[in-house]
């Protein structure tokens, strides 16, 4: 049997209303036209966790910003073949979008799953995860709040641990203040499942926002 061809992305980005390319907070309850709460996906990559979510939760609301064009090509596809009401694609790069789409306190939960880990010594600055970008999810999650990390990439999953370990606005859910061994609960991701297949011990992280105000400037 032949796959079915992925719809184009300029198809997507004209016509599909599900596919934000926006610079501006869109009233998420009017886009999903309810008050569901609202997940956010960084970097869903080829989309298969963003959909399992959002099939295994149709009480809640799933956001998933990526700008990569063939994982957006499968997500669209997939949801419109899946008949998923309760995803949106914003397109991307998040350190821009996030804070211009997101009310402060406006997010239930965030997954970031395999973010890039740029190995090598000079591309470090490029990873995604430091104390700022800890600080802006922070604010842009409501109290009580969650956020789901996981890498397999030791010296990321260090920063990672010292940086929202450090921010007063998370406490860690791992025992220790540490990692989780296992996630069971979520669905596994493209890189996930070819890292256990490879081998590699999983780094994961789960993190509550605290009930405390974001402090304003
Ligand atoms: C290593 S892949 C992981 C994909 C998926 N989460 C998984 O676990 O299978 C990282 C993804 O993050 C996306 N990404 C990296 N930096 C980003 C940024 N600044 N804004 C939006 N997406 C980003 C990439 O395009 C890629 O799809």
């Amino acid at each position: 049997m032949t796959a079915k061809p992925l719809i184009s992305f300029s198809k997507i980005a004209e016509e599909d209303l599900n596919f934000l390319d926006i610079d501006e907070w869109p009233d998420w309850q009017a886009q999903f036209g309810n008050s569901q709460p609202l997940k956010l996906e960084i970097g869903f990559g080829m989309g298969s966790f963003l959909i399992e979510m959002a099939a295994q939760e149709p009480r809640s609301n799933f956001i998933g910003m990526d700008f990569y064009h063939k994982g957006i090509r499968k997500v669209m596809t997939r949801k419109k073949k899946l008949q998923l009401e309760n995803i949106r694609v914003a397109y991307g790069d998040v350190r821009i979008k996030i804070p211009l789409l997101f009310k402060d306190g406006e997010l239930e939960t965030v997954y970031i799953n395999f973010p890039d880990p740029w190995p090598k010594k000079r591309h470090t600055k490029r990873r995604l995860i430091k104390p700022d970008f800890v600080k802006l999810i922070g604010q842009k999650l409501a109290p009580g709040g969650r956020i789901y990390l996981a890498t397999d990439f030791e010296v990321y999953a260090m920063e990672m641990l010292e940086y929202f370990n450090s921010e007063p606005l998370f406490q860690n859910q791992g025992p220790g203040s540490g990692f989780l061994e296992t996630r069971e609960d979520l669905p596994k991701t493209k890189y996930e499942k070819n890292f256990i297949n490879a081998g590699h011990k999983i780094y994961y992280l789960e993190f509550t926002r605290l009930g405390i105000a974001t402090p304003t400037n």
